[in-house]
């Protein structure tokens, strides 16, 4: 796999992981097992966010010590899935900014078609940090990816739950400068553009609307 693409496979993270595909676990569970995950794929998105020395005081006496250096992060959710990684990843970088992007599939050609976008208008000079929880065909992803650059993003990351190997060829090659990082790549994508063995709809699972 090219360093391109990160596969995070902390303990932690597989067994969320597999209690999350599971067909009978319950939304609720679902859902926190998401959150849960995204702190841990977080952690690994911004390994290597730079930092600056700032001069504190503790109570015993001064020092300097380390802080995340320049402007805050932008988060951007590929909605609907998109929000529950994004909630996640937003309790270990409350202070980020926030965007939306809507994209649905067309059901027949399964090609993404743009319904909302929202983001934050100074983005050129922030790391931004795009969530989906699902990179099955990469039609939805690439777009996303393609409107924030359209907008002005340069510094970009993917973050996911679960990927298709399709998914992560087609983004590699339309995007080549965004880094992917994922729990997992599963077999292959089935004729419904459905990730396989995967866990079924995430925004279906994450908001109980199966
Ligand atoms: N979106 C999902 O929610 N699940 C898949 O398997 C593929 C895309």
């Amino acid at each position: 796999m090219s360093e391109h693409v990160t596969v995070v496979d902390h303990p932690l993270v597989q067994h969320k992981l597999t209690q999350m595909r599971v067909k009978d676990t319950p939304t609720a569970d679902f859902r926190r097992l998401l959150r849960e995950i995204a702190h841990l794929l977080a952690y690994e998105v911004m390994r290597d966010l730079p930092l600056e020395q700032t001069r504190i005081e503790t109570p015993m006496e001064p020092m300097t010590a380390p802080q995340i250096e320049g402007k805050k992060l932008v988060l951007v959710s590929i909605l609907r899935a998109g929000n529950g990684l994004l909630d996640g990843v937003l309790d270990l970088v409350p202070q980020a900014r926030v965007g939306h992007i809507g994209l649905y599939r067309d059901p027949e050609t399964l090609v993404a078609v743009e319904y909302y976008l929202k983001v934050p208008s100074d983005i050129e000079d922030r790391l931004v940090i795009v969530v989906d929880p699902m990179l099955a065909t990469a039609n939805s992803a690439s777009a996303a990816l393609t409107r924030l650059k359209e907008v002005g993003a340069r510094n970009l990351k993917f973050l996911c739950l679960l990927a298709a190997p399709e998914g992560i060829e087609t983004l590699s090659r339309e995007h080549p400068d965004v880094p992917i990082f994922t729990a997992s790549i599963d077999d292959r994508l089935d004729d419904h553009g459905y990730i396989r063995p995967g866990l079924g709809d995430a925004g279906d699972r994450m908001f109980g609307t199966r």
